[in-house]
């Protein structure tokens, strides 16, 4: 091989979500909770959901073979492949290795990659694995593919109306429209018990939901800090702010945490910078000297910080919320499904040369805080106009979508409650209502051993 590959990112990117959604204030009324706090308090509108046709394998065979068609690759062309998931159905098979199914034809056996597993995570840490890859010797000129899947399901009770589902394929190679930056990538990680999965025979987590806010905000803190002060050494250590970033994109477990995330990092730019701040809006001059650590549940400061940082929400995060508030948090691919929404709200004209940061959350914790930044010149990287094109099917499919009753949904959770790591099992579960091309679970036998197949 002669020359490095630069400018390594993502070449192609697919969504995929269940064809069926439960309606998030029809919820709130089954739930007996008071109208508005699922809509209004958390921000979000419907969740998506699986029957038990659909398991954490079919989703990502679905995205893998959707991206692939959907591009005109060859599998052939593939030289390693990770999954990013904590939907876990084996301790010891990957959900990779399920997906080598679909190379078998092309006699590519050569791909390198297993799974990644920490909470909303892994699609990170296994999208980092896939640029280091590109970028190392080791790399033979072929693309890498990320896959981020998950079933995101609570048991009943406050967490419920905070799950989704879905999966996100991301092909990486050299001279990218989405260019990875690695100037600055910030790290935090620590040991917390907010969100874990230690019942191997449920689906659902244990989660100390106000812990796991208090983490997330702490860990965005962390990352934003650590990302702006590595970024101003490639700087000359001129200040970095949020005008720093065209777009913010953050894990979404529900919306109204995003938005309160986007007023933290303007809390941030206060505290680093606040005489810049304060010429803009003097009322937060109240506030000068405060330490973060008692900020996390401050309703003053919370509000005042929102109220400021509304337009830059408005402007830099909301286009990216449509999947969010659509099928709700979808776990290690909630990130990117922002990153997708963000992609479909703009033309390749207005997003070309642009800056997007990320902030990527995982409970227990892993997080990172890195930016991607869009080619500017779109005609020789043609690609992001395809990228957008092939992403267009999106908005139709989230409006063709069943809405199924509060009701139903909850007979459909119960169902796969009891049935889960059942063998053999044959699914209930409908398939004609599946998406065209969706993967489904036929059948699990006696030595647990699932089959798959493809709706028409
Ligand atoms: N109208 C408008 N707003 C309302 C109404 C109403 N009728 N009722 C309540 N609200 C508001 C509340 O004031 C609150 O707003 P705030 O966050 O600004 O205080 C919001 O709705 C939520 O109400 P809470 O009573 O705080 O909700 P609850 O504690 O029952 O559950 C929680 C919320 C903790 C997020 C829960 O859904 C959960 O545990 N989810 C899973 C964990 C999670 O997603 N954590 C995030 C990071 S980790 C991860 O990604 C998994």
């Amino acid at each position: 091989m002669s020359a490095r590959p630069s400018n390594v990112g993502i070449v192609a990117i697919e969504q995929i979500f269940p064809s069926q959604y439960v309606d998030q204030s029809e919820l709130e009324a089954f739930d007996g909770v008071s109208a508005g706090k699922y809509t209004i308090g958390l921000g979000q509108s419907k969740m998506g959901f699986c029957s038990d046709r659909e398991d954490i394998n079919s989703l990502c065979l679905t995205v893998v073979s959707k991206l692939m068609q959907r591009n005109n690759i060859s599998y052939k062309e593939i030289g390693r492949l990770e999954v990013g998931t904590e939907t876990i159905i084996d301790k010891s098979k990957s959900v990779k290795t399920v997906l080598m199914q679909l190379f078998e034809e092309s006699g590519n056996f050569d791909v390198e990659g297993v799974d990644t597993t920490n909470a909303c995570y892994g699609g990170t840490s296994a999208l980092f694995n896939a640029v280091s890859w590109v970028e190392s010797s080791a790399w033979d000129g072929r693309y890498a593919l990320v896959v981020c899947g998950d079933i995101a399901v609570y048991a009943k009770g406050n967490a419920r109306p905070t799950g989704g589902a879905g999966a996100v394929a991301m092909l990486v190679g050299a001279n990218a429209p989405l260019v990875i930056e690695t100037s600055a990538r910030a790290t935090f990680m620590k040991h917390a018990y907010d969100f874990y999965k230690p019942n191997l025979s449920s689906e659902y987590p244990v989660v100390d939901g106000k812990l796991s806010v208090k983490c997330y905000l702490s860990a965005l803190d962390n990352c934003y800090q650590l990302y702006c002060s590595k970024a101003e050494k490639h700087l000359n250590g001129n200040k970095i702010n949020l005008e720093y970033f065209d777009a913010m994109i953050f894990h979404s477990p529900y919306c109204k945490l995003v938005q309160k995330s986007l007023a933290r990092l303007m809390l941030n730019d206060f505290i680093r910078s606040p005489q810049d701040i304060l010429a803009k809006y003097p009322g937060l001059q109240k506030f000068q000297g405060l330490d973060l650590e008692n900020t996390y549940f401050d309703r003053d400061i919370e509000k005042e910080f929102m109220t400021c940082s509304k337009s830059a929400f408005e402007e830099k995060t909301l286009p990216s919320l449509l999947l969010a508030r659509e099928v709700g948090n979808m776990y290690t691919p909630s990130l990117y499904g922002c990153l997708v929404s963000l992609l479909i709200s703009k033309s390749a004209e207005q997003l070309a040369g642009k800056r997007i940061g990320l902030f990527s959350y995982g409970s227990g914790l892993a997080s990172s805080m890195y930016s991607v930044k869009v080619a500017e010149d779109i005609s020789e990287r043609s690609s992001l106009r395809h990228i957008i094109a092939n992403l267009a099917h999106i908005s139709t499919q989230l409006k063709s979508r069943t809405c199924v009753s509060p009701s139903d949904f909850s007979s459909i959770m119960e169902l796969r409650e009891k049935n889960h790591h059942k063998a053999p099992y044959t699914p209930e579960g409908p398939i004609d209502t599946l998406f065209p091309g969706t993967w489904y679970l036929e059948s699990i036998d006696e030595l647990h051993r699932r089959v798959y197949k493809k709706a028409a």
